[in-house]
Formats: C-alpha cells, structure tokens, sequence
C-alpha cells in the first residue's frame, strides 16, 4: 500500500469569524496561545504521518507558509496546495488529487480540534482497509450537521467503535435518524477522488464531501464509521474558539516563567517567560504570552493573553487576546471577547464621556 499522507483543509472563507478573517486566516486563530492549524499538525504527526499537504487559499495562504514553514519542527514534510476558490470540500480534495496521488490519506479540517487526536483512527483504518472512514460523534442537535445513518453489522451491533457500516449521509436533516454527527476528520483511499469528480455542485454552489462519500456508498464501496472518544471542536464560530480555549486550557501544566511582582497566581496557569505581571492576580486555567505586561489587574479562568499585550487597572476573563494588544483602565469586567492584532481598548479622559471607537468592517461590539 502506498504510504498515508495527510491533507489539512486551510483554505475557506471564514465569514463566520470576521472581521478576524479580513486580515487573518482563521486556522491561525490561537488556542490557548497556539494556532488552531497546528493541533492538526501535530495530530498527524503523533499519528506517524510523514507527508502532509496543507491547503490554501490564494488570500491567506503566504501567512499559512510563514506560520507553518516546512513542517520540520513538526516532523513532517509539509507541501502547500493552492485552491484558487473555496469551492467545497469535495472540491479540495481534486485540487490535492496530483499532490495524494494514489495513496490513502487522512483529511482534516484546519480550523477542527480533536481531543484524542487521529492515531487510533489511522490504526481502525489500517485493520479494517475500508474504502473510507469517517469520523462520528453523538450530538444533542444532529439537525445542524450532515448526519449519518449506520447498518450495523449482524453479529455485534455498535459494540466496536467502527461496527457497521455508513449507508446514508444527510446534511442537516429536518428529522435526523440518528444523532451521529460528521466531524471534520475522515480517512479515503485513492477512490474518492472518481467520487469527488462524479457529484455535482449543491445548492450552494460547492462539491460537498457528504455527497463524495454518499457516492462511494451507492457504488457498494465500505465506508465504515468511528466513533469519537474525546471531545471534537470545530471553531468556526466565536462561541467555539472560546469553547476550544477553555478546553484545551483546562488540560495545560501549571508553569511560570515569567517575573511575578506582588503579584498571584492560581490553579493551572502557565506564565510564558519575559511576562511580567505587577499587582495582579491570574486565576487558572489560563496562559499569559512572553513579554506581556500586566499591570493592577485580574485575568479569570479561560484566558489567554498573547504576545507582548499589555493590561493594565483592568479585568479579563474566558476571552482570547492576539498578540500586541491593549486593555487599560476598564470600569467594568471584560468577558467572553476575542480580539485581533494590536487591538486597542481603553477609557479615556475626555470630556463630555462617551464612547469612542475605530474598528474594522463586520465588528461586533456588545456594551451591556
Ligand atoms: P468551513 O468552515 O465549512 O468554511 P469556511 O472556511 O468558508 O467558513 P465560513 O462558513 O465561516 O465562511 O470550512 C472548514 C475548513 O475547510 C476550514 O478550515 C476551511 C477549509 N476549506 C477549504 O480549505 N476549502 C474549501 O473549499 C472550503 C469550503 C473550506
């Protein structure tokens, strides 16, 4: 067999999380101080993948290359594949067919988090050989994901984690039959690509990866399921970056490097060395960058503070601040936000008071 490679779907278009995404790919958003893209990364490479094909978009793509480089502090060949429109899914995996070739892969979707990473699925794929493999996991609201419908096999009904068979897929059924939701990670063999060339363009205009494997199943093709252990994040929205911030905080060791100044720390918190933290309190789980500045203030559970910000008379929780950013003199609590680069936020001394801002196209700013 050929060898596995990876294929990790960083193009798109990011709507869901702008105006983050007018100047930044999502899949660079970090969690807990790290690019979401790179838990991927590092997900195959735990999994043994050596080759990993990264997909872009012509817009964000360049800061994808310099984030990521060649994938050696990974441990892995990293190869970037340029998909000129964000055409869908399925449409992904054609740009990729000349780079995957006739070998098997595992795809995965760049801005996806996957609690118990990808080995024991490579290793269901290695024993089983299925024509696919797609990943499932029991949702309280199936009506909002592509759902799919299993025959299970006669002699152990859903006993193993990939027992049965996929017979059906539906994108957000009205009336799921099933609450077993697709998550963002899946396993073909060279097979999928004829699949992903037979199938027309959905309603909304893209190749979906639903209606792929669909067709791999009406061809009598094995697409078998696996069902999730751990947690599965997709963070295309902000509630989810937050939500994948606190889960991933929730499992990081406690470690301070950083210069504490009559200042506290509780729980697991993990102080990044050149911060500097004055009069303030940190409340874990959270992460504060190098070179931050804290000043007077409280950081909450859920927080991670990137690079070189600076928080001064201030208090912060269950939000994510990029690198270079601001927070001064705030009355009340800042909670549940996600900041860009060098973003600015500060009361200010004029008179007569009232709110200032400058921001960028598709803000969202709630004062309560
Ligand atoms: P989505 O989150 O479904 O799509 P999107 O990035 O366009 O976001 P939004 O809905 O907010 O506009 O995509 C899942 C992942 O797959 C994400 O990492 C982007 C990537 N992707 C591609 O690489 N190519 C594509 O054609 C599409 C649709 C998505």
């Amino acid at each position: 067999m050929d060898p596995l490679k990876g294929l990790i779907l960083s193009g798109g278009k990011g709507t869901r999380l702008r105006p983050i995404t007018h100047t930044s790919a999502k899949q660079l958003v970090p969690v807990a101080n790290k690019p979401v893209l790179f838990y991927g990364i590092e997900a195959m490479a735990q999994a043994g993948i050596e080759d990993v094909g990264i997909i872009i978009a012509p817009e964000t793509g360049a800061e994808i290359e310099a984030a990521a480089g060649e994938g050696s502090r990974f441990g892995v060949r990293i190869t970037y594949i340029v998909q000129e429109e964000p055409l869908g899914l399925a449409h992904a995996v054609l740009t990729a067919e000349p780079y995957l070739g006739s070998s098997p892969f595992v795809m995965y979707l760049g801005d996806n988090l996957l609690q118990g990473g990808i080995s024991e699925l490579v290793a269901d794929f290695r024993e089983h050989a299925p024509d696919a493999l797609i990943l499932l996991t029991p949702v309280p609201d199936p009506e909002n994901y592509g759902v799919a419908e299993l025959a299970p096999p006669a002699d152990a009904p859903r006993q193993t984690q990939s027992a049965g068979r996929v017979v059906r897929l539906v994108e957000k059924p009205a009336e799921p039959k099933t609450d077993l939701a697709l998550v963002g990670v899946y396993m073909f063999t060279a097979a999928v690509h004829d699949a992903a060339r037979a199938i027309a363009p959905s309603p909304r205009g893209e190749l979906e990866i639903t209606d792929a494997i669909q067709h791999l199943v009406d061809a009598g093709l094995r697409v078998e399921p696996h069902i999730v252990r751990g947690w599965w994040k997709d963070t295309g929205r902000l509630e989810d970056m937050l939500e994948a911030n606190r889960l991933i905080l929730d499992n990081v060791r406690e470690r301070i490097e950083g210069e504490l100044i009559d200042s506290q720390v509780d729980g697991r918190v993990v102080i990044e060395a050149g911060a500097r933290l004055e009069r303030s309190t940190v409340r874990g789980p959270a992460i504060v960058g190098a070179g931050a500045r804290l000043s007077d203030c409280y950081v909450g559970p859920y927080t991670a503070i990137g690079e070189g910000c600076t928080i001064a008379n201030a208090e912060v929780e269950h939000s994510i601040l990029l690198s270079g950013c601001t927070v001064c003199d705030l009355d009340g609590r800042m909670e549940s936000s996600l900041l860009g680069r060098n973003v600015s936020i500060r009361r200010g001394d004029r008179q007569p008071r009232a709110y200032r801002f400058m921001v960028g196209d598709n803000s969202d700013i709630s004062i309560l």
